[in-house]
């Protein structure tokens, strides 16, 4: 089971950004999270980080007929990017869209996610660990 798991804008700053919000975890040390849960799992995982909203779809593109299932967290893009919601509608891969802040709990805007139209489950709230339960709801579903 081949899961693309995608990180959207400043998750490459984990670490340094709001450790008070996101922890002091680097990105390096999801990754490493993230390889390690999915090699007991079973399954094969490839990463993606990028800070740019086209990158994003053209990943999300290029995963039609090559990827099983879809791990994201869009960040900021969550809140204002039709075109991630749209990619993922077009490739039709199973979905599941995590944060790590409980983004019902902070700002109005962090409230509504235009992503979650696109996908079988939300996780929020949850740390790095979240990324784990995603993963764990993805072989769920994939199975
Ligand atoms: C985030 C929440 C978003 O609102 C924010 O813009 C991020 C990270 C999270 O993982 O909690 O960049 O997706």
């Amino acid at each position: 089971m081949k899961i693309l798991v995608i990180n959207g804008p400043n998750l490459n700053m984990l670490g340094i950004r709001e450790p008070d919000i996101y922890g002091s975890g680097t990105y390096a040390d999801l990754c490493r999270k993230i390889t390690a849960w999915a090699g007991e799992m079973g399954l094969d995982v490839e990463l993606f980080q990028s800070n740019h909203e086209g990158a994003i779809v053209d990943t999300i593109q290029a995963a039609y007929g090559v990827f099983d299932g879809i791990l994201i967290n869009p960040a900021a893009y969550t809140h204002t990017s039709v075109a991630i919601l749209d990619a993922l509608k077009a490739v039709s891969i199973p979905t599941v869209e995590v944060h790590i802040s409980d983004v019902n709990e902070r700002e109005e805007f962090r409230r509504h996610s235009f992503v979650s139209l696109a996908a079988k489950k939300t996780i929020a709230g949850c740390g790095f660990d979240g990324y784990r339960m995603g993963l764990v709801h993805l072989k769920e579903i994939l199975s």
